[in-house]
Protein backbone atom coordinates (compact mmCIF):
# COMPACT_ATOMS: atom_id res chain seq x y z
CA UNK A 1 0.00 0.00 0.00
CA UNK A 2 1.02 3.38 -0.54
CA UNK A 3 0.59 6.13 1.69
CA UNK A 4 -0.61 9.44 1.10
CA UNK A 5 2.23 11.70 1.92
CA UNK A 6 0.49 14.32 4.75
CA UNK A 7 1.82 17.59 5.88
CA UNK A 8 1.26 18.74 10.09
CA UNK A 9 2.84 21.95 10.38
CA UNK A 10 3.80 22.55 14.13
CA UNK A 11 1.45 25.30 15.24
CA UNK A 12 3.94 26.40 18.26
CA UNK A 13 6.55 27.68 15.26
CA UNK A 14 3.70 29.81 13.67
CA UNK A 15 3.52 33.33 14.17
CA UNK A 16 1.40 33.65 16.99
CA UNK A 17 0.42 37.57 16.39
CA UNK A 18 -0.80 36.51 12.96
CA UNK A 19 -2.72 33.10 14.04
CA UNK A 20 -5.92 33.77 12.10
CA UNK A 21 -3.76 34.58 8.28
CA UNK A 22 -1.34 31.33 9.25
CA UNK A 23 -4.09 29.52 9.87
CA UNK A 24 -5.68 30.38 6.35
CA UNK A 25 -2.77 29.87 4.61
CA UNK A 26 -2.14 26.44 6.22
CA UNK A 27 -5.85 25.58 4.60
CA UNK A 28 -5.08 26.66 1.10
CA UNK A 29 -2.07 25.00 0.67
CA UNK A 30 -3.81 21.76 1.75
CA UNK A 31 -2.07 20.70 4.46
CA UNK A 32 -3.88 17.86 6.31
CA UNK A 33 -3.46 17.71 10.11
CA UNK A 34 -2.12 20.97 12.51
CA UNK A 35 -0.02 19.44 15.15
CA UNK A 36 0.03 20.33 18.51
CA UNK A 37 3.12 20.06 20.82
CA UNK A 38 1.43 19.51 24.99
CA UNK A 39 4.56 19.85 27.23
CA UNK A 40 4.08 19.65 30.96
CA UNK A 41 7.40 21.02 32.35
CA UNK A 42 8.05 17.77 33.72
CA UNK A 43 8.28 14.44 30.56
CA UNK A 44 10.13 17.77 29.08
CA UNK A 45 11.86 20.82 29.84
CA UNK A 46 9.35 22.92 28.27
CA UNK A 47 5.57 24.51 27.88
CA UNK A 48 4.09 25.52 25.01
CA UNK A 49 0.65 24.86 23.82
CA UNK A 50 -2.76 23.63 26.03
CA UNK A 51 -6.13 22.25 26.44
CA UNK A 52 -8.04 25.78 25.92
CA UNK A 53 -5.91 25.98 22.57
CA UNK A 54 -7.31 22.95 21.58
CA UNK A 55 -10.40 24.06 21.87
CA UNK A 56 -10.05 27.23 20.71
CA UNK A 57 -8.34 25.59 17.64
CA UNK A 58 -11.18 23.37 17.01
CA UNK A 59 -13.37 26.40 16.75
CA UNK A 60 -11.44 28.35 13.97
CA UNK A 61 -10.31 25.43 11.28
CA UNK A 62 -11.91 22.18 10.44
CA UNK A 63 -8.76 20.98 9.67
CA UNK A 64 -8.13 17.67 12.13
CA UNK A 65 -5.29 17.80 15.22
CA UNK A 66 -2.33 15.84 15.52
CA UNK A 67 -1.91 16.09 19.47
CA UNK A 68 1.51 14.95 20.69
CA UNK A 69 1.22 14.61 24.24
CA UNK A 70 4.71 15.52 25.64
CA UNK A 71 3.29 14.41 29.31
CA UNK A 72 3.43 12.32 32.03
CA UNK A 73 0.56 10.37 33.38
CA UNK A 74 -1.30 10.65 30.12
CA UNK A 75 -4.06 7.88 30.97
CA UNK A 76 -5.34 9.72 33.51
CA UNK A 77 -5.41 12.94 31.27
CA UNK A 78 -7.20 12.13 27.95
CA UNK A 79 -10.47 13.26 29.14
CA UNK A 80 -9.17 17.07 29.25
CA UNK A 81 -8.70 17.48 25.77
CA UNK A 82 -11.09 17.99 23.26
CA UNK A 83 -10.76 15.53 21.15
CA UNK A 84 -13.04 15.42 17.89
CA UNK A 85 -13.50 12.49 15.10
CA UNK A 86 -10.24 12.95 13.03
CA UNK A 87 -7.94 13.95 15.09
CA UNK A 88 -4.89 11.80 16.12
CA UNK A 89 -3.38 11.94 19.54
CA UNK A 90 0.32 10.33 20.57
CA UNK A 91 1.39 9.24 23.60
CA UNK A 92 5.03 8.90 24.49
CA UNK A 93 5.41 5.05 25.06
CA UNK A 94 8.16 5.98 27.97
CA UNK A 95 5.64 8.41 29.80
CA UNK A 96 3.10 5.43 30.00
CA UNK A 97 3.07 1.95 32.12
CA UNK A 98 -0.15 1.54 30.98
CA UNK A 99 -0.01 2.00 27.34
CA UNK A 100 -2.47 -0.10 25.47
CA UNK A 101 -5.43 1.17 27.62
CA UNK A 102 -4.58 4.74 27.19
CA UNK A 103 -4.35 3.77 23.35
CA UNK A 104 -8.20 1.91 23.81
CA UNK A 105 -9.45 5.74 26.11
CA UNK A 106 -8.08 7.67 23.03
CA UNK A 107 -10.41 5.44 20.57
CA UNK A 108 -13.55 5.40 22.88
CA UNK A 109 -12.99 9.36 23.08
CA UNK A 110 -13.18 9.40 18.77
CA UNK A 111 -9.29 9.79 17.81
CA UNK A 112 -7.29 8.31 16.24
CA UNK A 113 -4.15 6.49 18.04
CA UNK A 114 -0.35 7.31 18.12
CA UNK A 115 2.23 5.72 20.17
CA UNK A 116 5.61 8.52 20.52
CA UNK A 117 8.92 6.73 20.39
CA UNK A 118 12.26 9.03 21.28
CA UNK A 119 15.25 9.02 19.72
CA UNK A 120 16.87 6.24 22.20
CA UNK A 121 13.58 3.66 22.61
CA UNK A 122 13.40 1.08 20.83
CA UNK A 123 10.80 -0.20 17.95
CA UNK A 124 9.85 -3.54 19.67
CA UNK A 125 8.32 -0.79 22.45
CA UNK A 126 5.30 -0.84 20.32
CA UNK A 127 5.24 -4.05 18.52
CA UNK A 128 2.66 -5.50 21.39
CA UNK A 129 0.24 -3.00 20.54
CA UNK A 130 0.37 -2.82 16.78
CA UNK A 131 -3.25 -3.47 16.85
CA UNK A 132 -4.56 -0.44 18.67
CA UNK A 133 -2.50 1.58 16.78
CA UNK A 134 -3.31 4.29 13.59
CA UNK A 135 0.41 5.39 13.38
CA UNK A 136 3.60 5.30 14.95
CA UNK A 137 5.51 8.90 15.92
CA UNK A 138 9.25 8.69 15.00
CA UNK A 139 11.01 11.47 17.09
CA UNK A 140 13.66 12.51 15.32
CA UNK A 141 15.34 14.67 17.85
CA UNK A 142 14.74 14.60 21.64
CA UNK A 143 11.21 16.34 22.46
CA UNK A 144 11.14 19.55 24.21
CA UNK A 145 12.66 22.24 21.66
CA UNK A 146 11.90 23.66 18.23
CA UNK A 147 15.60 24.28 16.45
CA UNK A 148 17.21 21.19 16.84
CA UNK A 149 19.96 18.87 14.69
CA UNK A 150 18.37 15.68 13.28
CA UNK A 151 19.86 12.69 15.00
CA UNK A 152 20.86 10.51 12.16
CA UNK A 153 20.66 7.22 13.29
CA UNK A 154 16.32 7.66 13.48
CA UNK A 155 16.81 7.78 9.32
CA UNK A 156 17.16 4.01 9.59
CA UNK A 157 14.85 3.99 12.20
CA UNK A 158 12.02 5.17 10.18
CA UNK A 159 13.33 2.14 7.13
CA UNK A 160 13.01 -0.44 10.25
CA UNK A 161 10.21 0.70 11.31
CA UNK A 162 8.34 0.63 7.82
CA UNK A 163 9.59 -2.51 7.05
CA UNK A 164 8.49 -4.43 10.62
CA UNK A 165 4.96 -2.92 9.53
CA UNK A 166 4.58 -3.89 6.05
CA UNK A 167 5.83 -7.41 7.14
CA UNK A 168 3.10 -7.76 9.89
CA UNK A 169 0.81 -6.84 7.43
CA UNK A 170 0.22 -3.34 9.09
CA UNK A 171 0.32 -1.67 5.59
CA UNK A 172 -1.70 0.74 6.54
CA UNK A 173 -0.30 2.08 9.67
CA UNK A 174 1.24 5.87 8.79
CA UNK A 175 4.74 6.95 10.42
CA UNK A 176 5.31 10.68 10.97
CA UNK A 177 8.25 12.25 11.90
CA UNK A 178 8.48 14.87 14.38
CA UNK A 179 11.61 17.19 14.55
CA UNK A 180 14.60 18.45 11.84
CA UNK A 181 11.93 17.94 9.28
CA UNK A 182 13.51 20.30 6.96
CA UNK A 183 13.63 20.37 3.06
CA UNK A 184 16.03 17.99 2.66
CA UNK A 185 15.77 15.74 5.92
CA UNK A 186 12.43 15.59 4.66
CA UNK A 187 13.22 13.79 1.52
CA UNK A 188 15.15 11.13 3.04
CA UNK A 189 12.49 10.62 5.44
CA UNK A 190 9.77 10.26 3.20
CA UNK A 191 12.48 7.76 1.52
CA UNK A 192 12.63 5.59 4.02
CA UNK A 193 9.16 5.24 4.67
CA UNK A 194 7.54 8.27 6.65
CA UNK A 195 4.34 9.50 5.41
CA UNK A 196 3.38 12.15 8.03
CA UNK A 197 6.01 14.75 8.22
CA UNK A 198 6.05 17.69 11.65
CA UNK A 199 6.62 20.96 9.66
CA UNK A 200 8.25 23.67 11.84
CA UNK A 201 10.97 26.01 12.38
CA UNK A 202 13.11 23.65 9.43
CA UNK A 203 10.40 24.18 6.71
CA UNK A 204 6.84 25.61 6.84
CA UNK A 205 8.03 28.39 9.53
CA UNK A 206 11.27 29.13 8.06
CA UNK A 207 12.68 32.78 7.19
CA UNK A 208 13.84 31.62 4.34
CA UNK A 209 10.28 31.68 2.51
CA UNK A 210 6.57 32.59 3.13
CA UNK A 211 4.43 29.83 4.37
CA UNK A 212 2.40 29.41 1.17
CA UNK A 213 6.21 28.88 -0.58
CA UNK A 214 7.76 26.96 2.25
CA UNK A 215 4.68 24.75 2.02
CA UNK A 216 4.86 24.13 -1.76
CA UNK A 217 8.27 23.33 -1.39
CA UNK A 218 7.84 20.56 1.62
CA UNK A 219 5.05 18.71 -0.35
CA UNK A 220 7.85 18.68 -3.23
CA UNK A 221 10.37 17.40 -0.96
CA UNK A 222 8.49 14.96 0.33
CA UNK A 223 6.77 13.48 -3.26
CA UNK A 224 3.22 12.76 -4.10
C1 LIG B 1 8.44 19.01 19.30
C2 LIG B 1 8.10 19.90 18.13
C3 LIG B 1 9.35 20.32 17.46
C4 LIG B 1 9.24 21.36 16.40
C5 LIG B 1 9.58 20.84 15.07
O1 LIG B 1 7.68 17.91 19.39
O2 LIG B 1 7.11 19.39 17.29
O3 LIG B 1 10.01 19.20 17.03
O4 LIG B 1 8.05 22.01 16.40
O5 LIG B 1 10.11 21.84 14.30
P1 LIG B 1 11.67 22.07 13.98
O6 LIG B 1 12.45 20.95 14.56
O7 LIG B 1 11.68 22.14 12.49
O8 LIG B 1 11.98 23.38 14.62
ZN1 LIG C 1 5.64 17.38 18.29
Amino acid sequence: MTLKKMLSPSMMCADFLRLGDELRTLEETRCEYLHIDIMDGVFVQNYTLGTDYIRKLHEATSLPLDIHLMITEPSRKIGWFDIRPGDYVSVHVEADDHLQRTLAAIRAAGGKTMAALNPATPLCAVEEVLPDLDGILVMTVNPGFAGQKLVPQTLDKIRRLRGMLDARGYTGTDIEVDGNVSFENAKLMSEAGANIFVAGTSSIFSKSGTTADNARRLREAVGN
